[in-house]
């Protein structure tokens, strides 16, 4: 409930002190794995949340997937509050669930934003609307 409250309050990735920091890195910009790598670790996702026919790139997907995004979005893939980094095994996609998209989420990154609410809302608002997603199951 608390976090929740001061997500909205804070949003996530503001300059704000106390906000939530989390950022997709780039790994083809950033040189972090090959084309191929890439590939491999792209069908381990997709092979998370539906049938894929390569299953030797799968297992060398998850190998580079434990040492490069484990850290993030959990040994399971099924995301990691501390960094904001989606569970990837729920085929809900923020961005699609095609391969090329996905391909170019891990090849160049992602940087959406929470905006912050503590400048446009008033703590009443914010503490009903924290309520509102904790009812939802959002604090679990
Ligand atoms: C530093 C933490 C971090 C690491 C390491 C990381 N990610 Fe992410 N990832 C994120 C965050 C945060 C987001 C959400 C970005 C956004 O909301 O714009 C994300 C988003 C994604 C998405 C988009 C999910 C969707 O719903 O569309 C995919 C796919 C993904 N990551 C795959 C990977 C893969 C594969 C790796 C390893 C090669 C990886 N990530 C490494 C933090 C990380």
């Amino acid at each position: 409930m608390d976090a929740i409250y001061e997500t909205i309050k804070y949003g996530i990735r503001s300059d704000h002190d106390d906000t939530r920091i989390g950022e997709m890195p780039a790994f083809l910009t950033d040189e972090m794995l090959t084309k191929e790598q890439i590939n491999d670790v792209a069908e381990y996702v997709l092979s998370l949340s539906e049938e894929r026919e390569d299953m030797a790139a799968v297992d060398r997907g998850q190998e580079d997937f434990m040492e490069n995004c484990a850290s993030c979005h959990g040994d399971k893939a099924k995301g990691g509050r501390d960094f904001g980094a989606p569970n990837l095994t729920d085929a809900i996609w923020f961005y699609g669930k095609d391969k090329d998209i996905i391909l170019r989420t891990i090849s160049r990154g992602r940087n959406n934003v929470m905006p912050a609410w503590i400048d446009r809302l008033d703590d009443t608002t914010i503490r009903q609307l924290a309520l509102y997603v904790h009812s939802l199951g959002g604090g679990e």
